[in-house]
């Protein structure tokens, strides 16, 4: 068996900015193989502690930890997709060529998965337009194309359809179940209640910072514990 990244441990994590903290003590260990969703609403700090367990931002306090203490496989096992894509000044198929690269890919093993990713992401009309006139549906398509080409075991995704409208919606949720299906671990924020009911297994809700609730989806939206979580059920808890 191939060795494993997973699960992620948050041991008291805090992260303070200007002197105020904004990520209280939170612990938690996110399971392998499953869909975890961080669910809150807006300002709960649920990019925060993404940008954290992606290693973007350094923990105050507490840590993060991946399984196996090799911090290579680690970097190399994790992607993330933002809510707004990055897209560089190339063209469709250069992006996702550029992440293969980078991944030290050698040139003839990586044109055959550039044009699978972007036959996935049903883009493969497009491939040699420049990356940037892409609408925001297609561009998210791309992101998440590129960020599956490079085979991570951990897919980070910060509001991957905050931007698009229902039918976008709709395909990059198709794409997100593919990857997963596919064996990616599914690590996302959202604050959309129904995107939350389509696709996690698993919910961390947060609230002000810190984490309220940790359990199944489906054992969440039958009966969270908090006040806070039934409030954001109901549409009455606004930040
Ligand atoms: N660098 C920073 N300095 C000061 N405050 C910050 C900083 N980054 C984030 N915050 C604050 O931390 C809180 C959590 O931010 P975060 O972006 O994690 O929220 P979120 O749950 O992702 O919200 P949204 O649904 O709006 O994306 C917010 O109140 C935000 O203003
Ligand atoms: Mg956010």
């Amino acid at each position: 068996m191939t060795a494993t990244i997973l699960p992620l441990v948050f041991d008291g994590l805090c992260f303070d900015a200007r002197g105020e903290r904004l990520i209280h003590d939170l612990t938690a260990t996110l399971r392998g193989g499953v869909r975890t969703i961080l669910l809150g609403p807006n300002g709960a700090g649920k990019s925060l502690t993404l940008r954290l367990a992606h290693g973007l931002l350094r923990p105050s306090a507490g840590s993060v930890c991946w399984t196996g203490n090799r911090a290579q496989a680690a970097r190399e096992g994790q992607a993330m997709v933002f809510q707004r894509p990055v897209m560089l000044r190339r063209s469709v198929a250069a992006n996702v060529d550029y992440a293969l690269a980078l991944r030290g890919l050698a040139r003839a093993a990586r044109r055959s998965l550039v044009d699978e990713a972007l036959a996935r992401a049903g883009l493969g009309d497009v491939a040699g337009r420049p990356a940037r006139v892409l609408s925001a549906g297609e561009q998210q398509r791309l992101a998440l194309a590129r960020a599956w080409a490079v085979g991570p075991e951990v897919l980070f995704l910060d509001e991957p359809t905050a931007n698009l409208d229902p039918a976008a919606t709709r395909t990059v949720e198709e794409m997100i179940a593919a990857i997963h299906e596919a064996g990616a671990t599914i690590i996302m924020t959202t604050h959309d209640l129904g995107q939350a009911h389509r696709l996690a297994d698993e919910i961390l809700f947060l609230h002000r910072g810190r984490l309220m609730e940790h359990m199944a989806a489906a054992a969440f939206f039958a009966g969270p514990q908090s006040a806070e979580a039934k409030a954001f059920l109901t549409g009455d808890l606004l930040w």
